[in-house]
């Protein structure tokens, strides 16, 4: 236990004066045992990418067939890893563990909302894939169908996954917080034949009833042939004849046989939906070989892991890329035994994150910088509590971190012993891109340093697209790599136009903006586009203003994420409303009732301004950027290209109005 840790006033004096601190190099003792130490890495692989990357894909996987195949270029930006490989994701995840006698090995240390505690070892999560594997099979799903799972944090989410991987079928999965609708959504844009649920949900002791809310949207969709129920509550639920079908029944009737179909390289493996900048989302396509280098590659070395004793925790959600590429696919390629964490961080108390370190003896920690800064507020006496010193790396992902919460983490959780990997990547990147490599790179606090071996990075000119040595611009991935996304599902022209039609085919448009200090390291400084990032969750602005304004009294929504405190971004609504109709508390929450039914609860707006009009171009742009200086109390850019100057000056008195109110 910190002594640090139960004085509040100490430690904040500590992390001010290490706010000085300029680079924190890898301690000796974790340099001296890691995997990768020495930094020739990183010209060995700028040296030759593809023959780089393909050597790692050797080392970490066990093809069915090996690619005689690097890179295929010859169709950019439709690029192709390993083409002629034949490989199977869950054989590699699971068969080939059991079969060299790691069987026993606990992959997941599930911990349940109420504490429950269940560990399952790679032999059982084998029988149970191979089950379901056959069991989709049996309902008619074939190789190249979409399978979609709609599933909270229980181990049956891998194993809906691994089955689909194993016979073939291309999983879609959606955040359990996402609402029915938006499931809905996406199985009908991807077509897909089968859903994965539950009977229910938990949360924080209550129990969402989860296939009653899908049945109310599910019906008359066409393709969806199957519903799959997993009884993970034992609530009663509606089941339609001929179409649901519970999971433990057809696991219990499906041979346990299955033997894994070597699958091509390119095979599509997932469809992982997300936000661009118009309200519908994009459906960001993965496939095998590729895929699995990238995840097993970064999960190895930018963690430092060592499947035998370490005790790995990815804090995110399956439903989110992170949970796709840092709970299953990653450390079950490389054999990793995981913590799996069911439920809120306050359930059902504070310090439930670090007594399950505790308990699980946890050794490297992965989670968002919206956590650790919910953490900060609780107080450090509350990690005190427990004993922490199994853990020996943390890492940072899905936003910046700001340098105080890095300090916190590494001193309060950390102990100071544990370097921090900030990991910055997307969905569309599949894996991990700019990194510290954790016995190598001396990391600044806020800055995900430089990208990993094999992988090419640059902040442009905004116009010219020339790199910029030192400052800000746009930040671009300049050469193809292994686990990068193939194309948007079923819409390639919108794949070409949104990444690689601003400087070429061969240059990847992130929509983040960056800066490159002295030193060369990266600072990512957010979304160039109308994306926000709230608690590590990505949404357009497009998608909630759809939401809102679906709402019977709404006329018209313009939305701006704010910098926000807690959650890094927070959603801002400005809404006119239509007719004569008044603002009102009810209004309010009734709007945002409508989002929450829409998308999710998590992209309700935190913040709802009423606006008589809202400020336009003389074309009927609106302009967000005005929006933003306004709701953050900046001083106003350039009002001159507005079609109707005095809406500006109507909403600074709502604005000084809500602050009355305040
Ligand atoms: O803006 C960047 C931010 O999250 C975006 C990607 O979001 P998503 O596809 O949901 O994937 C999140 C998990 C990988 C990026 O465009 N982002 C992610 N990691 C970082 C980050 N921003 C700064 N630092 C990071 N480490």
């Amino acid at each position: 236990m910190s002594e640090m840790g139960t004085d509040g006033a100490a430690l904040e004096q500590e992390l001010e004066r290490m706010l000085e601190i300029e680079k924190f190099e890898p301690p000796a003792e974790f340099r001296e045992r890691a995997l990768w130490s020495d930094p020739a890495i990183y010209e060995e692989a700028a040296a030759d990418p593809v023959a780089w990357w393909t050597a790692r894909s050797k080392e970490l996987l066990d093809w069915d067939v090996e690619p005689t195949q690097g890179l295929d270029d010859s169709n950019p930006p439709f690029y192709k890893w390993f083409e002629d490989g034949r490989i199977n994701a869950s054989a590699q995840c699971l068969d080939r563990h059991v079969a060299a006698g790691n069987g026993g090995r606990v992959a997941y240390h599930w911990r349940g909302e109420e504490g429950e505690r269940r560990d399952v070892t790679y032999a059982e999560l084998l029988d149970s894939t191979r089950r379901f594997a056959n069991a989709l099979k049996d309902l008619g799903v074939e190789k190249g169908d979409v399978v979609g799972i709609y599933l909270p944090m229980i181990p049956e989410v891998a194993v809906a996954m691994l089955a689909c991987a194993r016979i073939g079928a291309i999983h879609n999965v959606v955040f359990g917080g996402f609402s029915a609708e938006s499931v809905r959504e996406r199985m009908e844009f991807s077509e897909a034949k089968a859903l994965v649920t539950v009977d229910g949900a938990r949360r924080k002791g209550k129990t969402a009833p989860i296939k009653q809310q899908v049945d109310e949207e599910m019906g008359g969709l066409g393709s969806l042939k199957t519903i799959v129920v997993i009884r993970s509550t034992g609530i009663e639920c509606p089941m339609t004849e001929g179409r649901d079908v519970f999971f433990e029944e057809i696991c219990a009737a499906a041979d346990p046989e299955c033997p894994a179909e070597p699958m091509e390289a390119e095979h599509p493996l997932f469809i992982l939906y997300t936000s661009g900048s118009t309200a519908s989302p994009k459906g960001i396509l993965h496939t095998t070989g590729g895929y699995l280098t990238g995840v097993a590659a970064t999960h190895r070395y930018v963690f430092d892991l060592r499947p035998e004793t370490d005790v790995w925790w990815c804090a995110a959600d399956v439903g989110w890329v992170t949970g796709h590429s840092y709970i299953v696919y990653g450390p079950l390629a490389n054999g990793a035994t995981s913590v799996m964490w069911e439920g809120a961080p306050d359930y059902p108390h504070k310090g439930a994150w670090w007594e399950t370190v505790q308990d699980t003896g946890a050794t490297i920690l992965y989670a968002a910088p919206t956590a650790i800064r919910t953490f900060i507020k609780w107080g450090a006496d509350i990690p005190a509590k427990y004993d922490l010193s199994s853990l020996r790396l943390l890492g940072s992902v899905g936003e910046p971190i700001n340098p105080k919460a890095w300090l916190w983490y590494h001193q309060v959780i950390g102990g100071g012993r544990c370097p921090i990997v900030d990991t910055w990547w997307q969905t569309e990147t599949g894996g991990i891109m700019i990194t510290p490599l954790p016995g190598i790179t001396a990391t600044k606090p806020g800055s995900a340093t430089t990208p990993f071996p094999g992988v090419s990075a640059e902040v442009v000119d905004e116009r010219t697209g020339e790199p910029v040595a030192e400052g800000q611009g746009l930040l671009m991935l300049e050469k193809p790599w292994p686990s990068m996304l193939r194309t948007l599902y079923k819409e390639d022209d919108r794949f070409v136009e949104t990444y690689f039609s601003k400087f070429g085919e061969e240059r990847y448009l992130v929509g983040d903006a960056a800066r490159r200090d002295k030193d060369g390291y990266f600072w990512v400084i957010g979304r160039i586009d109308d994306v926000v990032n709230v608690s590590g969750h990505r949404l357009s602005t497009a998608e909630v203003e759809s939401a809102i304004v679906a709402h019977e009294n709404v006329a018209e929504a313009a939305v701006i994420g704010q910098s926000d405190e807690d959650t890094g971004q927070a959603i801002c609504a400005f809404v006119t409303l239509a007719g004569d109709t008044a603002p009102s508390e009810g209004l309010d929450a009734g709007i945002r009732e409508e989002v929450a039914a829409r998308i999710g609860k998590f992209a309700r707006p935190k913040r709802i301004v009423w606006a008589d009009d809202l400020p336009k171009t003389r074309s009927g742009k609106i302009m967000r950027r005005l929006l933003r200086d306004i709701a953050e109390g900046r001083a106003l850019g350039d009002v001159t290209t507005l079609r109707d100057p005095d809406v500006m000056a109507e909403l600074e008195k709502q604005i000084a109005a809500e602050g009355d109110e305040d």
